[in-house]
């Protein structure tokens, strides 16, 4: 007499022992039936969101198996069943999973698609050959690239010590998966001031939002762009034209400077950016 008993016993992460079987002499005495499970090392499989992932059970064997399946690892203690095969005929699939999940019994495999952030975490994978069983643990890591970074500036806030102008530059970007940062190119760390910061998750999706909000004491003509994960911004220049207060005090206390400055002017910014500067030496021809 046998009994179908199957409990299990972790002695160490990578060491099961299960009793498979009781066998029952003359009624009387029992004999456990123990089952020696070897635990392979931890593999990491990546998965994009939305797209389909494939997990291999390992096998040193090369013998058909005769059950496989796999099991999903939930708060770290209990498991709970997604799919496999018993003799070549699938074992029936939980319901959560039984339109987006494939097994394939030559390749010892199951294919998962439509993946979603609440996939991520571990599974664990049961082979059984010759009544032998092999376990393989599979770590699914999810991830979602962030849609191209919104990047806006306002140049038109004053600036530190009045010399200049400062610009408030904001980086936004939606969707991703893991929660990341924003980066900034291009700018002078010592001129520049985290004012906002904000990462917040869907609830639903559990993608990131990530939005942050800097200011920029202006020194000279610079392109910045801002990356938020694997995305990056399309290019600014910020801090244009940077005219200095004190060049028009000057101008307008020694009036036979200005035609010289404004010789300066339209030649330096005929050279970089014509548009703006133009209006910045309009703006002087009137003192
Ligand atoms: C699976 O798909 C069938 C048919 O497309 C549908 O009727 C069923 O509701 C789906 N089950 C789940 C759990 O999504
Ligand atoms: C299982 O995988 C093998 C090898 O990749 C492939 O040839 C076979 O068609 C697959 N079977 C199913 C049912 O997808
Ligand atoms: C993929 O999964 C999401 C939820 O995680 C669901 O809203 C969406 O309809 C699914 N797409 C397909 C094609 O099954
Ligand atoms: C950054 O700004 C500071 C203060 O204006 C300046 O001393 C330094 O040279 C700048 N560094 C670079 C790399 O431009
Ligand atoms: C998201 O969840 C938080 C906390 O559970 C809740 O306060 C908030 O209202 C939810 N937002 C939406 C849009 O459901
Ligand atoms: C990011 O933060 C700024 C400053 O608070 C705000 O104006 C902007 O609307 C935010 N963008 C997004 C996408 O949340
Ligand atoms: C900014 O980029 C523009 C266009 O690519 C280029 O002409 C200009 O020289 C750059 N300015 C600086 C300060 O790097």
């Amino acid at each position: 007499m046998t009994s179908n008993s199957f409990k299990e016993k972790t002695y160490n992460k990578f060491c099961h022992l299960s009793i498979i079987s009781n066998i029952y002499i003359c009624n009387k005495m029992c004999v456990h039936v123990y089952l020696c499970m070897c635990v392979s090392l931890l593999e990491s499989i990546t998965a994009v969101l939305g797209h389909s992932v494939t997990f291999r059970c390992s096998s040193k064997h090369s013998t058909p198996a005769e059950r496989c399946y796999i099991q999903r690892v939930k708060n770290n203690k209990e498991e709970e069943f997604i799919s496999g095969f018993y003799r070549g005929q699938p074992i029936p699939v939980s319901p959560e999973y039984r339109n987006r999940t494939k097994v394939n019994v030559t390749e010892l495999s199951m294919e998962m698609r439509n993946i979603s952030v609440s996939d991520e975490g571990l599974y664990k994978c049961f082979v059984f050959i010759n009544n032998k069983a092999e376990i393989s643990e599979i770590l699914l890591k999810v991830t979602a690239e962030y849609s191209v970074p919104t990047i806006t500036k306002d140049c038109n806030k004053p600036g530190d010590g009045g010399a200049g102008k400062s610009c408030q530059l904001s980086c936004s970007a939606v969707g991703g998966y893991p929660q990341s940062t924003v980066r900034w190119t291009g700018l002078n760390q010592s001129l520049t001031n985290v004012i906002y910061s904000r990462s917040s998750a869907d609830n639903k999706s559990k993608t990131w939002t990530i939005n942050q909000t800097i200011v920029h004491n202006c020194n000279q003509p610079t392109n910045i762009s801002c990356a938020v994960g694997g995305s990056v911004s399309h290019t600014i220049t910020i801090c244009k034209c940077v005219v200095s207060s004190q060049y028009i005090l000057k101008a307008v206390v020694h009036p036979t400077i200005i035609l010289h400055l404004l010789l300066i002017f339209i030649q330096t910014c005929m050279r970089n950016l014509p548009n703006t500067c133009y209006s910045a030496a309009i703006t002087m021809n009137m003192f």
